[in-house]
């Protein structure tokens, strides 16, 4: 009797239609935005958690607001492993950032049901409330909670309309005192390590036409709230001479960073968030905000760099007479991925190559908790941040199948142990 291979479960189109779906869960009409403990979010919860079930697993929302799918494993001593990625988006969101780490990670778990596997190991998926930090600058408040390293003073920090942290995260249905005091956190679990597939978001594998790579580690980031304060007054009446004005200060900045970013090695300096106050056209701004962004790979080189934009912003304001504060929102160093890990990725990615990643992920956060290893999967010229993003559905079968892969390998691994 002719046995017909089974047919090859083409879960990539599933995953990309998925994540088109999930884009339309936003905040704004007409394009995709959707914040930490927002209604969007919420929303997008609700979908999600039922794709999880779907697949068999429970769904739940943690203390921290982070989405939590879990299929158990035969035996608790074989502990957990960890998928996932992030829900949240920047602002006029592409659909695959974040999503696409979340929707291949269930999808795999579907298809273990699918095939009747059963593992000794649970997997847990999560979906990350706050990996782009848009709503109150911040990064990472839900992988934090999990990783158990949420700072208290977070909780204060507030929105553009005044709403804390902890407010949101109450109204959102999660526990602010749990969220600090460890209520989300896995420490002290037997964690196998955090497995993250995200796009690449960059124009790499599209260049040596791989559909996944394996990712060596992943660039430090500063991020700084700057504000210059100086005096308000008429357009049409405060002489040049005479003003405080914050527009020209901000803008010097800008360019200060551009430049030295220019002329250092590997550095990359963006101010993606500007502000003047009060905002209108025949109002000298009394009042700047910039959020600078600073990145590299040595860690030496970045500190170095926000040291000097630093100094140059409050030279800027003392030949302005202006004030000046400088709020750093997220320090996060260079976070190399795990060996053993990445080594068991790579096995199940023959021929898929390492590259680092510049853009930052929730496992930074993770790396407190577990072992981290991360699959990029190429995406279309390279482009995200940006509504036109796109990954292929074979390059999202290729990264499911990359799971399925590793996952059988530990699970063979452990069977023997156990
Ligand atoms: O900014 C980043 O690197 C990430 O997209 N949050
Ligand atoms: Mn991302
Ligand atoms: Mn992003």
């Amino acid at each position: 009797m002719v046995v017909l291979d089974r047919p090859r479960v083409v879960s990539g189109e599933r995953i990309v239609a998925r994540c088109r779906e999930l884009a339309r869960v936003s905040e704004e009409d007409g394009r995709l935005t959707r914040r930490y403990a927002t209604p969007a979010m919420a929303r997008a919860n609700t979908l999600v958690g039922s794709w999880m079930r779907e697949a068999g697993m429970t769904a739940r929302l943690d203390v921290g607001g982070n989405l939590v799918g879990r299929r158990p494993g035969t035996s608790v001593l074989a502990g957990t492993l960890l998928l996932g990625s992030h829900l949240d988006t920047v602002r006029d969101a592409g659909a695959f950032d974040g999503p696409l780490g979340v929707v291949t990670a269930i999808d795999l778990v579907r298809r273990l049901r699918e095939e009747g596997v059963v593992l000794p190991f649970a997997i847990d998926v999560l979906g990350f409330a706050d990996e782009e930090g848009l709503r109150f600058g911040t990064a990472y408040l839900g992988s934090r909670a999990v990783a158990g390293t949420f700072d208290a003073r977070l909780l204060d920090v507030t929105d553009d309309a005044g709403v804390t942290v902890r407010e949101a995260l109450a109204r959102f249905g999660g526990d602010p005192a749990g969220a600090v005091d460890g209520g989300a956190s896995r420490r002290g679990e037997r964690l196998l390590g955090y497995v993250e597939v995200h796009m690449e978001q960059g124009p790499v594998l599209e260049r040596r036409g791989a559909a996944v790579g394996v990712v060596s580690g992943i660039a430090g980031a500063t991020r700084a709230e700057v504000r210059f304060a100086g005096q308000a007054g008429h357009a049409g009446t405060v002489p040049m001479a005479l003003r405080r004005d914050c527009a020209p200060a901000v803008a010097e900045l800008v360019l200060a960073a551009e430049a030295l970013a220019r002329g250092t090695d590997g550095l990359l300096a963006t101010v993606g968030q500007l502000a003047v106050e009060p905002g209108a056209p025949n109002v000298v701004p009394g009042a700047a905000t910039a959020f600078l962004d600073v990145r590299h790979e040595d860690d030496a080189v970045r500190c170095a760099a926000v040291e000097r934009l630093r100094t140059r912003a409050a030279e800027i304001a003392s030949a302005r007479s202006l004030e000046i504060a400088w709020d750093t929102r997220l320090d996060n160093p260079a976070v190399a991925m795990d060996p053993a890990l990445t080594g068991r990725l790579a096995r199940a990615a023959p021929g898929a190559p390492s590259l680092p990643s510049g853009a930052g992920h929730d496992g930074v956060a993770i790396a407190a908790l577990c072992p981290i290893a991360m699959l990029f999967v190429r995406c279309e010229h390279g482009l995200s941040h940006h509504p036109d993003e796109s990954v292929a559905p074979d390059d999202a079968q290729a990264a499911v199948d990359v799971l399925h892969a590793f996952v059988t390998e530990l699970a063979a691994e452990l069977e023997q142990d156990v």
